[in-house]
């Protein structure tokens, strides 16, 4: 029997996940099934459990619902623990398994897919919200030399800083005035066209300005960095990265993601 697999979330309709494990099926011979799950926004728990109650092996989860997919789970990986998200649960009796593969996803289209190492780089986290978290423990993992999060509201950064028992350091954007090799943006910044208050000077030609968010057109940040000498990427790598990652969770099997990535890219540019 063909075994079935969902992304929950609310809303959904524009979730790419279904076509890119559908692809992923496809490139590695997987008899699976993925479909688009529109959860109550008080209805997560219940709309897992019967998911499980009819034959559901495994789900993604994206917003609103990554915190409930946290709570629901019965056993949490080490990096979901870190992230204080699930966004990939696996569904085995009894056992709900939380992970989160968002981190995992933005160190692999940075590191294998950009080539830009971040063991002993430099590197600047903007934004201190969910979608910061869930990528510092990946990050540290590389050991780059410095890891600084800067946030709009300090405290946030201040407490990101705290869990991570000093591993970084938190700063305030006026006090950021040198390059880094390595710019994140995981501020929603960029969905009201938005760009943090970035100092010109922290960007160079060494630099690779990347920001979480995707679009059909460059982000806010994404221009004001390439303006300022920086090589930028978006965040539809981290994307395909993160799915793959959940592949391989449920299926044993790491797909290719360069050509769902290309696949991907093209469909957003309309062509
Ligand atoms: P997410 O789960 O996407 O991280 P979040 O937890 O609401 O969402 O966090 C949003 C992040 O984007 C925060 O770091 C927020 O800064 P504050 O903590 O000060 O609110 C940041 N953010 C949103 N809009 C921003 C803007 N226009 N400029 C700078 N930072 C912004």
């Amino acid at each position: 029997m063909t075994d079935r697999y969902a992304v929950f979330g609310n809303p959904i309709a524009h979730s790419k996940s279904p076509e890119i494990h559908a692809r992923f099926a496809v490139q590695t011979g997987q008899d699976i099934q993925y479909e688009r799950l529109l959860a109550p926004l008080d209805g997560f728990a219940a709309s897992v459990r019967e998911f499980i109650r009819a034959g559901g092996r495994g789900a993604n989860v994206t917003v609103p619902f990554k915190l409930d997919a946290y709570a629901l789970a019965t056993e949490l990986t080490e990096r979901a623990q870190a992230a204080g998200a699930v966004n990939t649960l696996s569904f085995d009796g009894e056992a709900i398994r939380g992970d989160n593969t968002d981190g995992i996803g933005l160190v692999t289209d940075i590191v294998a897919n950009a080539g830009q190492a971040i063991a002993g780089r430099r590197v600047l986290l903007v934004g201190a919200g969910g979608a910061a978290r869930g990528v510092v423990l990946p990050i540290l993992e590389q050991a780059p030399s410095s890891l600084v999060i800067a946030n709009r509201t300090a405290a946030r950064a201040q407490e990101l800083v705290a869990q991570f028992g000093g591993r970084l350091q938190a700063s305030s954007f006026d006090d950021l005035q040198d390059e880094f090799d390595l710019v994140i943006n995981a501020t929603s910044a960029s969905l009201a066209g938005d760009v943090p208050p970035l100092a010109p000077a922290l960007f160079g030609r060494h630099t690779l300005a990347y920001d979480m968010m995707y679009g059909k057109e460059p982000t806010a940040f994404m221009r004001f960095a390439a303006q300022h000498g920086a090589a930028v990427r978006d965040g539809l790598g981290m994307l395909v990265e993160q799915a793959a990652e959940a592949f391989f969770i449920w299926r044993g099997v790491r797909p290719a993601t360069a050509p769902v990535h290309e696949a991907l890219r093209l469909q957003l540019l309309g062509q």
